[in-house]
């Protein structure tokens, strides 16, 4: 059985949130103390993923590289991809069908923050079975308002009867989140969609063809799950609050790369203690220190 792969998708305008995302790409913009990429990537870190490919725009490309670098730092591959226009997301598996190689994939939206207590444990079983059976997996959200959002509907036993992209009269009030398992038929499937009306590859449509195969499995995210949009100043701000409640009530901290790299064995306790010594006397660098530390 091969390895997951995972795509995160940082590109896009960011018009929702200009003048901040002028000079700087989204995804690289603060949630309250660290960039909002750590967020997806520590979500494909936790369920297990290792090879990791990066999409942006060809300006934006050599900030994530700093950033990030290869990830051999944090015992991860991460490798850079350009898209030169925001073409839709089922672009991600044109763009990336080197990178994928045939295996299975996830793909997480770069500005989608998840948090809660079993998440590891639903992302872990949703790879799984992809991994062993193949077909796609999307993941739901329950919302107050699920206009703006793609809709899935389900029955009792969660199988999925429709998908919507921002229904008039939504079916149900899930959302489907940023964050999709595909084995390796996304991509001759990207290929032979058609664009929609705003000339753009729809995630959906990739989601509609599995979907008439029989082949598309719901996992619904409960109450105790946070899933928060980024996309607009007031989104951020709300998640900068959120993270920051959590982090200063329990004191351990959301989306640290390095703490998740170290939890996951894909590094040792040592290259934990010799990463927090390299940013010593920085807050991020003492939580660090204090985790390779603990019994
Ligand atoms: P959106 O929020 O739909 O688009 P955007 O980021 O360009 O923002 P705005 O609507 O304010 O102009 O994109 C969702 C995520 O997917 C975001 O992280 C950017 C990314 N994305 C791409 O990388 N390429 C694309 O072609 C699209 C459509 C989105």
């Amino acid at each position: 059985m091969r390895a997951m792969k995972g795509i995160i998708l940082a590109g896009g305008l960011g018009t929702r949130l200009y003048p901040s995302t002028k000079a700087v790409s989204k995804q690289l913009l603060p949630i309250y103390d660290k960039p909002l990429i750590y967020y997806p990537l520590s979500v494909l870190m936790l369920a297990g993923i290792r090879e990791i490919l990066i999409i942006s725009t060809p300006e934006d490309l050599p900030s994530y590289n700093k950033l990030l670098g290869d990830g051999g730092g944090i015992g991860i591959s991460i490798r850079y991809e350009a898209q030169l226009r925001p073409g839709g997301l089922a672009q991600a598996f044109t763009i990336g069908e080197d990178f994928i190689d045939g295996s299975t994939v996830a793909l997480c939206l770069g500005d989608n923050l998840f948090h809660g207590q079993s998440l590891t444990n639903m992302l872990e079983n949703a790879k799984l079975s992809i991994e062993q059976e193949g077909g796609a997996a999307i993941f739901g959200y329950p919302v107050a308002d699920p206009k703006p959002f793609g809709v899935v509907e389900f029955d009792d036993d969660d199988s999925v009867l429709s998908i919507e992209e921002k229904p008039q009269v939504p079916k149900s009030n899930y959302a489907i989140t940023g964050l999709y398992f595909y084995d390796s038929e996304v991509c001759s499937i990207a290929k032979s969609i058609a664009p929609s009306e705003r000339g753009e590859l729809e995630i959906t449509s990739v989601n509609q063809v599995y979907l008439d195969k029989g082949r598309l499995k719901l996992y619904r995210f409960g109450r105790g799950t946070a899933w928060l949009d980024t996309g607009t100043p007031e989104g951020m701000l709300k998640a900068a609050e959120y993270v920051e409640a959590i982090q200063s009530r329990q004191g351990y901290y959301i989306a640290c790369i390095e703490e998740v790299a170290y939890r996951r064995g894909f590094i040792s306790r040592k290259d934990l203690i010799s990463i927090s010594q390299k940013l010593e006397g920085t807050n991020y660098g003492k939580y660090l220190l204090s985790i390779a530390k603990e019994a």
